[in-house]
Formats: structure tokens, C-alpha cells, sequence
């Protein structure tokens, strides 16, 4: 139950997503991107690797989408694990295998899983109230009740949370709760489930992570201590629902597993789709060491429930590190998929094709390992046009053409090596060590810095050596240079492997490497003298303003949308006497000239026939209206109000118009033609 030191082969998991809806920019910095990296890590240095992947097909949210669309919810995660998988692939996430949850694998997987429990007696079954829908004939998981939060009086809160205050609420804490499906008021309804008793593994959990596992990144292990110290209790592992897997016990009839409890099953489901009978071998010889990645909501049911599941089962080894990350934000603001903030892969590789390495870089450059980060359109750009395009991409163009322009690319042999070379060397070498000492300890981001030092170092190796001046005065000197400028392309094309494979490749093609691995970084005898290389590749393109202007414009005109959807009427303002009313004279007039007020932004002045010889009015809508396209329309205006100076004209009275949603505003007539100067009321 220790640290697996002496491992001879990976597990390394990745949480499967939701297939409710697509991925975006949050899972990738949080779970996929890292895991990739070391995945890649691990098999160029030659180690045994399994790497999973998968969708998960279970749970209320589907359902509830589904119902939303009138489509069943087969066909929901039918659309989203293949839009899913597709865009994993195109991003180069290397899984071994992408499974889903409603396989057929699957199904059996979870249920001998439970079975088995069931059958040791792991689990106790009790009976509770659940709030029941008794037109649908169904109880209302937590996501299926709506009704006010008890903490802030939002009255739109959900069953599970309310997302006015954040508060994570039970359905029985909301006042005036309602079904989702029908409306009605739930009633409280008897119901049995079987429980995981959480509390019978708590010294055991308690031993195993907090002595065992001190190394686990101290977000993990904190979050994992609160909840120890909080004390276990027994959790439900079934639901009453018609979507998921049947609870595979006699008398269960409407119960199906719940999803957190078949997910995690999946890592062992989706092995066994990948390696058929040897699955066993990757879940429980000692000498195997399974790798948890996921995102810090996960942390609970990776560290103490799956990991209670797996001892309660009694044959299977427990994870050996959760390197959980914290979330990443978008432009400034919480990533969410019902407000549709987001980066979406699949709209990503769409409309920035060819782009996966810069995708991952920065990603990983800014992953939420120790905090929650933010990432933004600018600093997308100035990443890519600052270190890709003119560090990592500059250097490697450097070298290369220069190896063509003086030995038409055939790379020559080295002399003689110089200190400054010793210590380029050496930088290369110390850059190396760090950064595998990075990777070894899921210190992704630092890793990267690490891999760009060394573009920083041949930068820096060109700059100090100008191979383009002593090319006339000492060619014999320049040999040795491009001969290590050649070497340091290659320790890249080996390093940003993990990072960024597909320019990886492309750089190693350039330079005639094949089969990269790590043990080759840090060496310089990596291109033999002699060999042809070829033209300089093009590494990375500069991000142009308007490819960055028009994603954030995409992003602004989402928060619009949203501001429109999230708009509800004012309320009524308090009752008033008829008399109050009467005393208003509101008329109706026809706009007979309309022009700009010269120097103000904001006001409009009117000519208005008012059927008593005229008027000037003076209104704030110069924002909305071109002043010619109200000539001729028939307004509304109240006609007592006391004159006004405004920039110097007087306005005599008002003129009505309706605030929209988006804070602009709308003049309002009569519907038909109407006399000018005909009372309103
Ligand atoms: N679908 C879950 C989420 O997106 C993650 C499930 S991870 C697994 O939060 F372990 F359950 F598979
Ligand atoms: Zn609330």
C-alpha cells in the first residue's frame, strides 16, 4: 500500500467526460493535455504504458438534455462521445483506447462488479424518503427538483445546487419545491437503495493517503484530509432511474447503478476493450502502478470512493497518484457549458486548423496545476507569436537554413569543441535533468519551461558564436557550430515530443530522427555528420490580431446572448390612485424633423406636429436611431411635463420609448394611424 517504487509498467487513467455535451479548453488544461504529456513521457522512455480514455454515458444530466431535445438519450451520447473521441484524436491525445460506458464490455464489467460486493455483503441496503413526481410515476433525482435556495432565495435553484449562491443543497432543503418534468409539487416517497458503507474504510483510507501518500500534490492530499476529518458515511450506489445500468439484484426492478459508481469501472471496462484477457495484469499484479488524471472535482471519488470500491472488492491495486488539477477559467469568468463559455475543441480545430501544438503548448504553459488560471485570447496570441513562432520556431529556422545555405544541408563534421561550446553542452544537459525531474513529478508547466530553455540556449548559441560573420574569416569554426545548432534541433524535436508531437514530428523528419527516445535529450551525437538534412521547416505561424479579434468577438456575443436569456421584467412598482394616472397628459405626435444635438452623443432633438402648432423635443435615443428613419413615425410623448434646458435648447416634454433587455431603447407609437395631439389613457 506504499509508494509503488519499483513499478515495471503505467496504468495511467483520464477522467472520462460527460458525453452530454463536447469538450473544451478546461478539461484539456486540466486532464487530458497532462495526461497525454506523460503518457508520451513514459513510452519514449521506453516504459510499459496503458493509457485510457473514455465517455461517460450515464446520469441525470443526459437524461434531462435528452427530454430537452425530445430525443432519447442514446442518441445524446451517441452524438457527443463520437464529436468527443474525433476531436481527442485530432488533437493527438494518445489513448490506447477511447471506450464508453453504455458498451456492452462495459455493462457486464459494472455488473458482476457489484455483484460481487453485493454478494460479500459490502454493501447495506436502507430504505429513505425521495421526493416522487406521482404524475410522472417517477422520483425526482436531486437535478429533476427546482425551487428556492434556502441560503439566498433564488428562486430558479436546482435539487443539487443552487447556482445563484453555490451552495450544493439536498432536494429536501429547497422551499416550494417543484418536479422539472411536470411542475407539480413533489410528495415524499419511500424508497430502498444499497449503500457503500464509506465509514467501515475510513481508518484504513486514513492511513493509506494521509501516512502513505504525502508525496500526492498538496491540493489532493488537503482536500482528501478535509473529507477524512469530516468523517465517512455511507453512500447510495443506486438510483431510481430508467437511464444507466440495472442494479443486478433480484427485486431492483427501476434501479440502476449509480453513475458514480460505474464510471470509475469503466477505467477497468475500457482495459479490457483494449487488452482483452490480460486486463488483470494492468488492475492488480503489485508490480503495476495505476496513475489517476483528472480535474479537483474529481478528487473525492478518486481518492476515497473508487479507492473504497477497489479495497471492498479485495483484488485490486489502488491508485499510486492523483495529480488532480484545479480549473482553468475563460477570460476572467468561470468556464460553463449551459452558459456556453467556453473554448470547444471541436470548434477550435474548425476554425483554427493546423494549430493542435500551439493548442497543448498554451495549455500546458498555463495549466492550473497548483491554482485555478485563466486563460485568454491575448495571452494565446502572445505566447505563440513570443515563444513558439520566435524562440523554439526562430532557432530551429536559423539553424536549418544556415546548414543549407553554406553545406547545401549536408550537416558536416565537428572539431575541435571550444568552452563556449562546454557550456552550451552543459546548459543542454542541466536543462535536460530538470526537466525529466519535472515530468517524473507531474510538474507539466515547469517541464515546458524547461524544453524552451533549450530553444533559449541555441538562440543564445548562434547570437554569441555569429556563425554568419566568421563564415568569411574562420569556415573551419563554423562547421563545429552548425554541427551542435544541428544537435540542439534534435534534443528539441526529442523533448517537445510530449508537448507538442505534431511539430515534434515534423522537425524530427526534418532532420532525418527517427524512433525518438528520451534517453536521447542531452545527447549531441544524435545526427551523424554526413547526413542530408532538409529544407527549413515551418514550425509555427504567427497568430494574426484578427484570428484573436474575432474569438473574442465570438465570446462577446455569447455574453450578450446570455445577458438576453438571463433578462426577467422588472418588478411592478407600488399601486397608484386613478387620479396619480389622469394627471399624466400622453399624447400622440408625428415626428416632422429629427436631428443630431452637435456635441452631444446621446440626445436627439425633434420636431413634433402636435396637432396644437408644434413643439420641440429633446430625448436621449440618439444612440439607437438614425435621425432620418424617425421622420414621418407617429411617437408618444407626454405633453405636461415643464419645459427643460438641455445643451441649450429647451425641451418641451417627453418622449415614451421601451428599455430592452440589452439596456437600449425603442420608441413606442400607436399602432394605426392616430390624429396628432389625441390624448392617451
Ligand atoms: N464524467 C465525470 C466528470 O466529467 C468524470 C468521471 S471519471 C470516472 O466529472 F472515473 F468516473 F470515470
Ligand atoms: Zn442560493
Amino acid at each position: 500500500m506504499s509508494n509503488n517504487k519499483d513499478f515495471k509498467r503505467t496504468l495511467i487513467t483520464s477522467a472520462l467526460p460527460y458525453a452530454n455535451g463536447p469538450v473544451h479548453i478546461g478539461h484539456l488544461a486540466g486532464v487530458y493535455v497532462p495526461a497525454d504529456i506523460y503518457a508520451r513521457y513514459l513510452r519514449m522512455k521506453g516504459e510499459e504504458v496503458l493509457f485510457i480514455g473514455g465517455s461517460d454515458e450515464h446520469g441525470v444530466p443526459i437524461t434531462i438534455k435528452a427530454k430537452a431535445e425530445g430525443v432519447t438519450p442514446q442518441d445524446i451520447v451517441d452524438r457527443y462521445h463520437n464529436i468527443i473521441k474525433d476531436s481527442f484524436a485530432e488533437l493527438g491525445i494518445s489513448f490506447d483506447v477511447y471506450g464508453r460506458t453504455t458498451s456492452d464490455t462495459h455493462r457486464k464489467t459494472a455488473s458482476d462488479f457489484f455483484r460481487r460486493l453485493y454478494e460479500k455483503g459490502e454493501f447495506i441496503e436502507k430504505t429513505s424518503e425521495q421526493l416522487y413526481d406521482a404524475e410522472a410515476n417517477q422520483f425526482l433525482a436531486d437535478r429533476y427538483v427546482t425551487g428556492t435556495c434556502p441560503h439566498c432565495g433564488n428562486e430558479n435553484a436546482y435539487g443539487d445546487q443552487c447556482e445563484k449562491c453555490g451552495t450544493s443543497l439536498n432536494a429536501t432543503d429547497l422551499i416550494n419545491p417543484r418536479s422539472a418534468i411536470t411542475g407539480n409539487v413533489p410528495v415524499l416517497k419511500e424508497t430502498s437503495h444499497w449503500y457503500l458503507p464509506l465509514d467501515k474504510w475510513e481508518d484504513t483510507l486514513r492511513h493509506w493517503i494521509l501516512d502513505g501518500h504525502k508525496e500526492w500534490k498538496s491540493n489532493v492530499y488537503g482536500q482528501c484530509k478535509s473529507w477524512l476529518d469530516m468523517g465517512l458515511q455511507p453512500r447510495a450506489v443506486s438510483r431510481d432511474l430508467d437511464w444507466g445500468i440495472p442494479v443486478p439484484v433480484e427485486g431492483a426492478e427501476g434501479k440502476v447503478l449509480y453513475v458514480w459508481f460505474d464510471a470509475p469501472i469503466g477505467y477497468i471496462s475500457n482495459t479490457i476493450d483494449c487488452v482483452g484477457d490480460e486486463w488483470e495484469k494492468w488492475w492488480k499484479e503489485k508490480d503495476t502502478r495505476m496513475i489517476h488524471f483528472i480535474g479537483k472535482d474529481n478528487i473525492v471519488f478518486h481518492c476515497i470512493v473508487f479507492p473504497a470500491m477497489l479495497m471492498a472488492d479485495g483484488s485490486y491495486n489502488l491508485p499510486d497518484n492523483v495529480p488532480a488539477n484545479e480549473f482553468l477559467n475563460l477570460e476572467d469568468d468561470k468556464i460553463s457549458t449551459s452558459r456556453n463559455w467556453a473554448v470547444w475543441l471541436h470548434e477550435y480545430l474548425r476554425e483554427l486548423p493546423n494549430r493542435q501544438d500551439e493548442l497543448r503548448y498554451v495549455l500546458t504553459a498555463n495549466a492550473p496545476e497548483t491554482k485555478d488560471n485563466n486563460f485568454t485570447w491575448r495571452d494565446y496570441q502572445a505566447r505563440v507569436n513570443s515563444e513558439l513562432v520566435a524562440i523554439f520556431g526562430n532557432f530551429v529556422n536559423r539553424a536549418v537554413v544556415l546548414i543549407n545555405k553554406y553545406y547545401e544541408g549536408i550537416l558536416p563534421e565537428r572539431g575541435q569543441l571550444l568552452p563556449i561550446d562546454e557550456e552550451m553542452i552543459a546548459d543542454v544537459k542541466t536543462s535536460v535533468k530538470a526537466l525529466s525531474d519535472c515530468l517524473d513529478n507531474f510538474k507539466f508547466r515547469d517541464g515546458l519551461k524547461e524544453a524552451m530553455n533549450i530553444a533559449r540556449i541555441g538562440n543564445k548559441y548562434l547570437a554569441d558564436c555569429e556563425p554568419w560573420k566568421l563564415i568569411k574569416t574562420d569556415p573551419e569554426r563554423v562547421k563545429t557550430i552548425m554541427n551542435l545548432a544541428a544537435q540542439i534541433c534534435a534534443n528539441l524535436a526529442v523533448v517537445f515530443e510530449p508537448f507538442t508531437p505534431f511539430s515534434a514530428a515534423r522537425l524530427a523528419e526534418t532532420l532525418g530522427l527517427t524512433d525518438l527516445k528520451w534517453s536521447m535529450a542531452g545527447e549531441f551525437d544524435l545526427i551523424p555528420a554526413g547526413r542530408k538534412i532538409a529544407q527549413a521547416p515551418l514550425l509555427f505561424e504567427k497568430i494574426e490580431d484578427s484570428v484573436v479579434d474575432e474569438q473574442v468577438n465570438k465570446l462577446l456575443a455569447t455574453k450578450e446572448a446570455n445577458k438576453l436569456a438571463a433578462w426577467t421584467p422588472e418588478p411592478v412598482k407600488a399601486n397608484v390612485e386613478y387620479d396619480d394616472f389622469a394627471k399624466m397628459d400622453i399624447r400622440v405626435g408625428k415626428v416632422m424633423e429629427c436631428q443630431n444635438v452637435p456635441k452631444s452623443k446621446k440626445l436627439l432633438e425633434f420636431k413634433i406636429d402636435d396637432g396644437m402648432g408644434g413643439r420641440t423635443i429633446l430625448s436621449g435615443i440618439a444612440a439607437y436611431y438614425k435621425p432620418e428613419d424617425l421622420v414621418g413615425k407617429e411617437v408618444c410623448f407626454i405633453a405636461n411635463f415643464p419645459p427643460r434646458k438641455m445643451m441649450g435648447r429647451e425641451s418641451m416634454g417627453m418622449i415614451l420609448s421601451a428599455v430592452n433587455a440589452d439596456g437600449s431603447l425603442t420608441v413606442i407609437g400607436p399602432q394605426g394611424e392616430v390624429k396628432p395631439g389625441s390624448t392617451v389613457g
